[in-house]
């Protein structure tokens, strides 16, 4: 297998394939709590870059939900990292921010998205990803629409499965 491009090396610790544990928490002012599981993957290829795939499902029925996919860069010489995304809700979008030990810390600054995409629209979305000490991995996400400001969208941790 090929090895890690160094340009991505300080985010090696996302690599492999994640499973939520417990089922992660849906929730937000306007919508009914939820809950859901995701498998989440990062791969390379010797790319200076990581490739993600998420795929999150309806705890009860496994039916498929949300889904993005995606890639991640680092400007070298520094913690600055990006996230380019397409979500299969018709949104993509570039989330910047820094990586601080095993913490990224993201927020979108650009938005687009299909010209028939359902409403509310999205307007920002933060997330942090971190590295437990005990080896989990934790994902939150706070998001702005139309009518509702930033506020906690979902929160799930996962178990590295491989
Ligand atoms: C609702 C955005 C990830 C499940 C919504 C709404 C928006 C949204 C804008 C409508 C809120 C309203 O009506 O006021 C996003 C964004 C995501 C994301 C930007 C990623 C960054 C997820 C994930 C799941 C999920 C991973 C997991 C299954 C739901 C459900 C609803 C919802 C069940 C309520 C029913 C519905 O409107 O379909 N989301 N979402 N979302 N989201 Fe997400």
């Amino acid at each position: 297998s090929v090895e890690l491009n160094p340009a991505v090396l300080p985010l090696d610790w996302l690599l492999g394939t994640w499973e939520s544990d417990e089922p992660g928490e849906g929730c937000f002012p306007t919508i009914k709590p939820f809950s859901y599981t995701e498998t989440l993957h990062f791969t390379h290829v010797g790319q200076p870059v990581i490739n993600f795939m998420f795929n999150a499902f309806h705890a009860e029925s496994q039916k498929p939900l949300h889904r993005e996919c995606g890639f991640i860069r680092m400007q070298p010489g520094t913690n600055k990292v990006a996230f380019i995304i397409a979500q299969n809700s018709g949104l993509v979008e570039i989330e910047e921010g820094d990586l601080t030990g095993q913490q990224l810390n993201l927020q979108t600054n650009s938005l687009a998205r299909i010209s028939f995409a359902k409403k509310p629209h999205v307007q920002q979305i933060t997330r942090v990803f971190q590295l437990r000490p005990d080896g989990r991995l934790e994902q939150t996400v706070s998001m702005a629409t139309d009518n509702q400001p930033l506020i906690q969208h979902l929160h799930i941790t996962y178990h590295r499965s491989s």
